[in-house]
């Protein structure tokens, strides 16, 4: 496994598999590997097949923060990645630097972006005004230095991913996007490196935004008509708040495809939700 932190160094690698007509599976992540990035690792595997490569970027990228967010104590650990990259089968883990990444950012000129303006508006783009532009501009960057044929995603993120596939058809980027399910601890909790920030109480606590998506389900499977998104979100959010750390952040029931958020929710819809637990705020999806 080779590890490349130099920008040309990582396209030049990446054009020469091209001229030798290697396929390229492509996992971005901001490091503090766990299980759910691994799964990626192994579907970009089966997608490029035996004389395919896999690049895994570990890379925190500082503009999908916002001001008074977590990126100064975001957790990283690269020698355990790069362990857990070797175990998993990766040929390039790509480390680039900020000063590479965003040149002038410091002194104020970087000034290149990259935006979605239909699906980045509501969920986290409403809670995280400018994180997902940080998002489409990263992996705009990554796409064109690490030339991939299939870039993998996980539904954990469900509308980052339906930002980065609409992104990747309107600025005609050669390549297919797969998202991969969520994979999730015994108790349900989806794995986030974020959950590394919970004491013992709150990760007990945590396990409510996994029963909120199934209390979801099962109301909506079973109600003979579509459920009223208004009263469903205050039961859900009572339910969740009864737990002494948890408070929701937002609640929301959407159309899979368009993200459009829904008055009256059916099966096929889906839910997403935020919800700080202490200070660590968590997010969930899923299908109802
Ligand atoms: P990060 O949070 O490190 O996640 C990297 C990838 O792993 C994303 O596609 C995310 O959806 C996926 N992932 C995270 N937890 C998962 C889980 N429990 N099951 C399955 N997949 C999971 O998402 C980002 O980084 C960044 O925004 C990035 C796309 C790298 C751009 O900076």
């Amino acid at each position: 496994m080779r590890v490349i932190q130099s920008l040309q160094a990582m396209q030049r690698q990446a054009l020469k598999w091209r001229a030798e007509r290697r396929t390229i599976g492509f996992v971005p992540t901001m490091g503090y590997l766990h299980e759910g990035h691994l799964s990626l690792v192994r579907r970009a595997r089966r997608a490029v097949g035996p004389n395919g490569v896999v690049v895994v970027s570990i890379y925190v990228n500082p503009t999908q923060f916002g001001p008074q967010e977590d990126l100064a104590r975001y957790p990283r650990d690269l020698p355990r990645d790069l362990q857990l990259c070797r175990g998993a089968g990766v040929d390039v883990v790509f480390t680039p630097s900020d000063e590479a990444m965003y040149p002038g950012r410091a002194t104020g000129d970087y000034s290149t972006y990259v935006v979605e303006e239909q699906l980045s508006r509501g969920m986290e783009g409403a809670s995280r005004p400018t994180h997902f532009r940080g998002v489409t501009t990263v992996v705009a960057k990554l796409f064109l230095l690490v030339q991939p044929h299939v870039a993998v995603f996980g539904e954990k993120d469900y509308q980052q991913a339906a930002i980065i596939r609409r992104m990747t058809r309107d600025l005609n980027f050669p390549l297919r996007i797969v998202v991969a399910p969520t994979c999730r601890e015994a108790d349900g909790l989806a794995m986030s490196s974020r959950n590394k920030y919970l004491t013992p109480e709150q990760r007990q606590q945590a396990v409510c935004l996994y029963r909120a998506l199934c209390h979801a389900r099962e109301i909506v499977r079973q109600a003979p008509h579509p459920v009223d998104a208004h009263q469903l979100r205050i039961k859900l959010r009572q339910e969740i708040e009864a737990r002494p750390e948890a408070r929701v952040d937002y609640i929301e029931f959407f159309d899979p495809d368009t993200l459009r958020p829904q008055a009256r929710v059916m099966p096929g819809h889906r839910m997403a939700l935020a919800v700080w637990v202490g200070t660590t705020r968590l997010i969930d999806n899923a299908a109802l």
